[in-house]
């Protein structure tokens, strides 16, 4: 069993960014294309991997370390002096146990787990072995040289091919897996005699095509090559192949989850990472970010947008609803034009209906908030209802407070509930109520002054207000 770790180089400007960002750490569906190419790694069977950093090393280690922990060293390369200089400074962090070396960049974010399992199979075979495609328009790529029996000799860099070199539409797209001894040896030996004068990584074909047959496990022999398809080796240089990229993994993400069940609509964009249920169904225009789940049956309409957010079974989450770190229980309603805002929390059978805005707050079984309230820092009980225009009051100007209404309460219309404050359970508030007092449990709370109807008032105001503006000159 050969044991691998995976070395991704990512020390690059990437100028053409045009970005304070490194390169590698822009995201694609929801997360830096760094990521992508490092999980493809550990999920084709790297135990680890190696990145070597360079510009913009701080930022990128930070990364690394909060999303892959352990298993993600870095190695620095100060000044860029070639891909085989690169790899060169990776060497040093890999462990002892590393009997292959899986070598990859940063900036192919659409690279595919099963294609690089297949090249470490093949590597079984030969002390290297390398991804190849075919290309429309080879400029700028390595072209892969072949012998008379079609067994790869070489491959030779744009800058430094000739016309007839040029002409070779088979292309390396930079991912080899390489025997560690072999590598170990055929890096000592690069020179930088080629028009960049760098250190050329692609040498190393060359060296192990000239010792086929010797020592394969040891350190030397042969060079196997697997085809790809070239979409999904792409590097990435600006932000046009980077959209292009991004558009590439939302239809791949969304057609996995199609075969897997779900209806997605054209145009919804699914991060990866955010789990959706079979038999969901996700409307044009939505957005799931980060660590969103969509459970069985649940229907995310229009123009929805979620960021960690759960939403369990059986759910209706109508057009545009936002939510953001929210939870939304079982058959619960929302929309359209909800806004949940961090920590919102809506059991099972709840509704919160258009233009209700809820941060911290609680809906327990049942309740129901269906029109144009603020609901902030609460608690509300089973099965009570919270009438139109409803707010709850949470902030006096320094502190936060808490609003508990008991189950079965119903708050009238246009009240506001004046935190700290706890409505009691089956407790009645009047419409138009400023409750600034607890309310018992059954009690009914009325804060509104009392009403009084002027007989014919009205017309003889107008009839002073018209004959002023009579006398206007
Ligand atoms: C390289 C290959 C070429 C291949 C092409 C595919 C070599 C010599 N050539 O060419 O055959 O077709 O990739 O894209 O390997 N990097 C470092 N440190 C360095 C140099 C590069 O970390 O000193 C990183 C870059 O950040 C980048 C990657 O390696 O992510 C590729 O480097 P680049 O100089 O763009 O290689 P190419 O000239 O495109
Ligand atoms: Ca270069």
């Amino acid at each position: 069993m050969s044991r691998t770790t995976a070395i991704v180089l990512a020390a690059g400007k990437g100028t053409r960014m045009k970005s304070e960002l490194p390169k590698v750490l822009h995201p694609c569906a929801g997360a830096p294309m760094l990521d992508h190419v490092v999980r493809a790694a550990l999920e084709a069977g790297a135990e680890d991997a190696v990145v070597v950093v360079g510009h913009g090393r701080e930022a990128v280690k930070a990364h690394l370390a909060a999303r892959f922990g352990d298993r993600v060293r870095t190695a620095v390369q100060d000044e860029q002096r070639g891909t085989g200089h690169a790899v060169q400074c990776a060497l040093p962090a890999l462990r002892p146990e590393a009997t292959t070396a899986l070598l990859l960049y940063g900036d192919t974010p659409l690279v595919r787990a099963e294609d690089l399992a297949r090249l470490l199979a093949v590597r079984e075979t030969a002390s290297v072995a390398l991804l190849t495609c075919r290309v429309s328009d080879p400029r700028g790529y390595g072209r892969i040289i072949r012998d008379v029996s079609d067994r790869i000799v070489g491959i030779r860099e744009q800058r430094d091919a000739s016309e007839a070199e040029r002409a070779i539409d088979e292309v390396n797209p930079g991912m080899y897996a390489v025997a560690v001894p072999f590598l170990r040896d055929a890096l000592a030996a690069l020179t930088p005699d080629n028009v960049q004068g760098e250190l050329y990584l692609t040498d190393i074909v060359a060296r192990a095509a000239q010792t086929e047959g010797v020592d394969r496990e040891a350190s030397s022999g042969g060079v196997a090559d697997c085809a790809a398809d070239a979409n999904t080796l792409v590097g990435i240089n600006d932000r046009a192949q980077l959209a292009a990229a991004e558009d590439a993994l939302f239809h791949r993400i969304a057609d996995e989850r199609r075969r897997a069940g779900c209806t997605i609509r054209a145009g919804a964009r699914i991060d990866v990472g955010v789990e959706v249920a079979p038999e969901a169904i996700i409307e044009h225009g939505v957005v799931l970010r980060g660590r969103t789940r969509v459970g069985p049956r649940a229907r995310i309409d229009v123009g929805c947008v979620l960021d960690d957010v759960d939403v369990a079974a059986d759910a209706y989450l109508q057009p545009y609803t936002v939510a953001r770190d929210a939870r939304i229980g079982a058959r619960a309603t929302t929309g359209p034009f909800a806004h949940l805002r961090p920590e919102s929390q809506l059991d099972e059978d709840t509704k919160v209906g258009n233009f209700v805005e809820m941060k911290k707050t609680r809906l327990r079984r049942g309740a129901k908030a269906s029109h144009l309230s603020y609901l902030g820092d609460g608690d509300v009980g089973e099965g009570a209802n919270i009438g139109a225009g409803t707010i709850f009051c949470n902030y006096d100007g320094v502190q936060k407070h808490r609003t508990t209404i008991g189950s079965g309460a119903f708050i009238g219309s246009d009240s506001q509930l004046v935190a700290p404050v706890t409505v009691g359970a089956g407790a009645y508030v009047g419409t138009g109520t400023t409750v600034t007092k607890d309310v018992p449990a059954d009690a009914l709370a009325i804060g509104r002054a009392p009403q009084a109807n002027k007989e014919g008032y009205a017309r003889r105001l107008r009839g002073r207000m018209e004959a002023a503006k009579k006398a206007k000159p």
